[in-house]
């Protein structure tokens, strides 16, 4: 662990970081953090709230999202996944040169969450244009980005914010196919979600499970190329993604660094006493490669048994989705490894993206050999 010069803590171990996850003392609410707030504002999302408000509205929304209450979820996505990622990986038959962020990684995440809201086919363009503007303004930097890619991704949160209302509204008194409409319809033990509730938590998944998940294809394509032996092992055996894909979260992680945790109270970590307000940043990629937790750390090794990696985080903000991004990518990776023909990254490194937070290239152009199969 180490103290910065403006106060915060830095914890990179992995001993430490899941400690810290799991202790009740850590807040998420920005509002507990001493100094001036980046915002006064109560959170209107489960991934910035505290216990037990955090706790009631992820039950609320994993009623409808899995087990206890809806295990079959996932594999009753199974046909929809291969679906879609079949369809995307035909529109790149022709092309000899194919940007796996824009023509791939992009579109997949958003159609499957769509679908899984139960959002109308004909919204998914504009909820496509409305992520994209969002994920673009995350990193805005205002000494060199005009003005507008700000605005753009203040206005697109708007819209969606009232498209996902308009819909919640319609699904009243309707229950039927996605989470919208059964969570606008359901009465659990927990009460039922308020409509803002419920559009707030479309939003975090819409956003939460997006970039992240492009991000792991990504990544994931970008380190098979760079470890073809593992390319061709996974083409003859399809097997292999499973356990490639839990290497790949420990070893190139969509989500770095979980920016910040506030001190509830003074905490004790290892020898170090962190007062009360302070800002602690958990860098879970150093986590997952702790040589003191994995053998050879910074070796990519799909054949890795002993692999408790930091990719969805831990404790009670344990990512919720991580069932769904883990089919969606083994389906992704399985099917590009298949089906393109003597692929070959034209630039590498590729241009990633500003974000220290979400790491993952801006675009990861490649080269086919031929045509996909
Ligand atoms: C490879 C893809 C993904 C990665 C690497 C990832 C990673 C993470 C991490 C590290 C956290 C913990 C954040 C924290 O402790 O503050 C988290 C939380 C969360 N993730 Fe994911 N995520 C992925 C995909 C998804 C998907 C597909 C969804 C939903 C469709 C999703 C929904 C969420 C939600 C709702 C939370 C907040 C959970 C809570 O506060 O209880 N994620 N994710």
């Amino acid at each position: 662990m180490a103290r910065q010069q403006d106060g915060s803590y830095v914890i990179s171990t992995h001993r430490e970081i899941t400690d810290v996850l799991n202790d009740p003392h850590l807040s998420s609410d920005v509002r507990n953090l001493s100094g001036p707030l980046p915002s006064d504002e109560p959170p209107s999302s489960f991934i910035h709230m505290d216990s037990p408000e955090h706790d009631r509205l992820r039950r609320l929304a994993m009623r409808q999202f899995g087990p206890p209450h809806t295990p079959g979820l996932v594999n009753g996505l199974e046909g929809f996944l291969t679906a879609t990622v079949g369809r995307l990986v035909d529109g790149l038959a022709d092309q000899e040169r194919i940007d796996v962020v824009d023509d791939f990684a992009f579109p997949l995440p958003l159609a499957v969450t769509c679908h899984v809201l139960g959002v109308p086919r004909e919204d998914e363009p504009r909820f496509h244009r409305w992520v994209h503007d969002i994920m673009d303004s995350v990193d805005y930097d205002p000494a060199t980005d005009p003005k507008e890619k700000r605005d753009r991704g203040v206005r697109a949160r708007e819209d969606l914010r009232r498209r996902l209302g308009e819909l919640v509204a319609q699904r009243h008194g309707r229950p039927g196919h996605g989470l919208l409409s059964r969570l606008a319809n359901d009465d659990g033990p927990d009460g039922r979600m308020t409509d803002a509730d419920i559009v707030a938590t479309a939003k975090l998944l819409l956003v939460a499970g997006h970039e992240t998940t492009v991000n792991l294809i990504t990544n994931g394509m970008l380190t098979l190329l760079r470890h073809p032996d593992v390319l061709r092992r996974l083409r003859d055996d399809p097997d292999l993604v499973v356990p490639l894909v839990e290497e790949l979260l420990r070893y190139e992680p969509p989500v770095h660094i979980i920016p910040w945790r506030a001190a509830y109270s003074d905490i004790t970590v290892g020898d170090t006493v962190i007062p009360k307000g302070s800002q602690i940043t958990l860098m879970l990629a150093s986590g997952s490669r702790d040589p003191d937790r994995f053998h050879d750390p910074d070796r990519f090794d799909p054949d890795r048994t002993d692999n408790q990696h930091l990719g969805f985080g831990s404790g009670i903000h344990l990512c919720f989705g991580g069932p769904l991004a883990r089919r969606e990518t083994q389906i992704a990776l399985t099917e590009l490894a298949r089906r393109l023909d003597g692929p070959a990254l034209v630039a590498d490194p590729p241009p990633y993206r500003r974000s220290p937070v979400l790491r993952g290239p801006v675009r990861l152009d490649i080269r086919q050999g031929g045509k996909c199969a």
